[in-house]
């Protein structure tokens, strides 16, 4: 956030700003959502909704999770909410109480790990024996259970991960959710990241066990960040507090958000949004393309999301500065690595390529210039 302050006063005082630094897609909404939107500012009230989301978006998101992984989902186990980050909240404040250990896996996104601790829970933050994707194992599991003495009481996975975009192997998350239920530990799978992927297959937790809570996003795929909404699949025993909580948190999410979002279920927005999945494959090998000039190698492998996670240590161990330094230098925008990696950050940077393909590549050359001298 401090970067992106940093990269909005640059644009302020330069107007040359190119930002490598978005955790958000560079569209609007699907043209289909735009139009439903208007629409329902005519034809709808917009009061609060359900708690749980509108009776058809909760069936079209089942639908969606069978459409894309085979499975049933009774529309009764799916909550809509405020983005995921609201599903998350509720879910933590059902799920655990002050002193619980939860696990999660270094590198990871941030906001797990502060909402944990305002919650009042132990986060064990783990390094995956795994160095190519750093995605959590069993063999991960079973030593931190060994190192604290006992199981965790949750642990949160993210596949693609943020920064990384590295996705979990399909039979190592079936292990881990088998491990998971004989351990009573609560896994919660954030898979907002799913339908952009280039050609590794995103599994989903309900594969494979119904007492995950698997996390979803309109931020990502969908390209609808600032319309606050996603869902959750919710374990049967949490179902009850959740709602209550949700009631209580947030009532309900936005209304107009739930309505348009329908359209983004259909067949005319797949086919723009799976353009923008075309065109973050090509932004991907443009920037995956530039690494090695640019003397910053993959930490992990990029196989998701719109990110690549690079080792700068060629130029620094203090990765916040440095961007601050680079964007002044340059008008390039990247994101330190140390909110997502509290002991090695400091000497990584998360690439973002969500942008327009023109704009990443004269970012690229921006940065090739300025390293060369
Ligand atoms: C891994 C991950 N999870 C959750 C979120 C929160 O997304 P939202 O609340 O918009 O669904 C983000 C946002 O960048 C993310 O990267």
């Amino acid at each position: 956030m401090e970067v992106i302050a940093a990269a909005s006063r640059r644009q302020g005082s330069h107007g040359d700003m190119l930002s490598l630094s978005a955790g958000q897609p560079s569209t609007p909404a699907p043209r289909p959502v735009l139009a439903a939107a208007r629409d329902m500012l005519d034809r709808e009230i917009l009061g609060y909704t359900p708690t749980p989301g509108i009776p058809e978006l909760r069936r079209r998101v089942a639908a969606l999770h069978t459409d894309r992984y085979g499975y049933e989902v009774d529309p009764a186990s799916v909550v809509i909410t405020t983005g995921s980050s609201g599903a998350f909240t509720a879910l933590f404040l059902a799920a655990f109480d002050p002193g619980d250990v939860v696990a999660l896996a270094r590198p990871g996104y941030p906001a797990y790990r502060n909402a944990l601790a305002a919650l009042g829970c132990e986060v064990a933050e783990f390094d995956p024996a795994d160095r190519v994707r750093f995605q959590p194992s069993v063999a991960d599991l079973e030593r931190l259970t060994a190192e604290t003495g006992a199981p965790p009481a949750g642990l949160v996975i993210a596949s693609p991960a943020n920064p990384s975009g590295a996705i979990i192997d399909a039979g190592e998350l079936a292990d881990i959710a088998a491990w998971c239920e004989a351990h009573g530990t609560l896994l919660v799978s954030d898979e907002i990241y799913h339908g952009i992927s280039f050609g590794r297959r995103c599994a989903s937790a309900w594969e494979f066990s119904r007492n995950a809570a698997v996390i979803g996003s309109f931020s990502k795929y969908f390209s609808m960040t600032g319309w606050r909404i996603g869902w959750m699949l919710v374990p049967d025993d949490l179902a009850e507090a959740v709602d209550t909580l949700l009631g209580n948190l947030n009532i309900c999410a936005p209304a107009n958000s739930q309505f348009a979002a329908l359209k983004a279920l259909g067949p005319e927005a797949a086919r723009e949004l799976d353009g923008h999945v075309e065109r973050y494959a090509a932004n991907r090998d443009l920037v995956l393309g530039r690494l090695d000039e640019l003397r910053l190698p993959l930490v992990a492998e990029p196989d998701g999301a719109f990110y690549a996670y690079v080792d700068a240590s060629a130029y620094t161990s203090d990765s916040l500065s440095w961007c601050r330094e680079v964007l002044d230098a340059t008008g390039v925008a990247l994101t330190p690595g140390v909110d997502f990696d509290s002991r090695d950050g400091g000497s990584t940077v998360r690439i973002s390529f969500a942008g327009a393909g023109g704009d990443i590549a004269a970012a690229l050359d921006r940065l090739a210039a300025h390293f060369a001298r």
